[in-house]
């Protein structure tokens, strides 16, 4: 009964939510075909939401944690004005190689710039207060250290956008075995315990931390 009404409720939101692009509808058909892995990628309904919060923000630049073959720097790049600019992080050159692909097709990939190595060497290049957004959407046991530089590289009233903070609902089985589960679930704990930051946590898919430097 519960699980029809969540799906009922699903179905409604995701009929009520600006549609999907063709060129996202791809992407995610050969992601899936590709690599098994489309639920990796935020979805239309997540990705409408962090356009929002893009535009609502006026954001010109935002870092991307974890690019994955696309699809949520695409939904990013599209909702950054025209000189905008989206680095995304991606350590995978299988999953790299698709996204670029999908960016040259896209009229919103010239404000991508994709940066094939280590996130966190990607992060340490970026200067102080200089970033308006920050997507957070890579290797869990890093997250704190991902939220240490996002703090650093974003100006004051920047936001940190975190995906998968219920880690498929695992943190809040205790006591908690799955390794990214803990690692989830301490830097939840990390986040609450945070001076200077503005937050809320969503249940939006599999969970979204929002974060805001004061
Ligand atoms: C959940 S997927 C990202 C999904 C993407 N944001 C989307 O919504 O379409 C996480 C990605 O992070 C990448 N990744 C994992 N560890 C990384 C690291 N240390 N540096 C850069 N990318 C990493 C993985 O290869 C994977 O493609």
């Amino acid at each position: 009964m519960k699980q029809n009404q969540d799906a009922l409720i699903q179905d409604y939101i995701a009929e009520h939510t600006d549609a999907l692009s063709p060129l996202l509808q791809d992407l995610l058909k050969e992601t899936e075909t590709i690599t098994g892995r489309s639920r990796w990628s935020i979805g239309n309904v997540e990705g409408r939401l962090m356009q929002f919060l893009l535009r609502a923000s006026g954001a010109r630049s935002a870092v991307e944690i974890g690019t994955f073959t696309g699809f949520s720097a695409l939904m990013i790049a599209e909702a950054l004005p025209d000189d905008g600019l989206l680095v995304t992080c991606e350590s995978s050159s299988a999953y790299a190689e698709i996204a670029s692909r999908y960016f040259k097709k896209s009229p919103y990939g010239r404000k991508i710039r994709l940066e094939m190595k280590p996130a966190i060497e990607t992060l340490k290049e970026i200067s102080d207060n200089s970033v308006d957004f920050v997507f957070i959407d890579a290797d869990k046991p890093s997250y704190g250290l991902y939220f240490d530089e996002a703090l650093r590289i974003l100006r004051s009233g920047g936001l940190v956008f975190v995906d998968n903070v219920f880690w498929r609902n695992k943190i809040f089985k205790k006591p908690i075995s799955n390794e990214n589960a803990k690692a989830i679930a301490a830097f939840n704990q990390k986040v609450k315990t945070t001076d200077g930051i503005d937050k809320v946590m969503l249940s939006v898919r599999d969970g979204i931390y929002l974060i805001r430097k004061r």
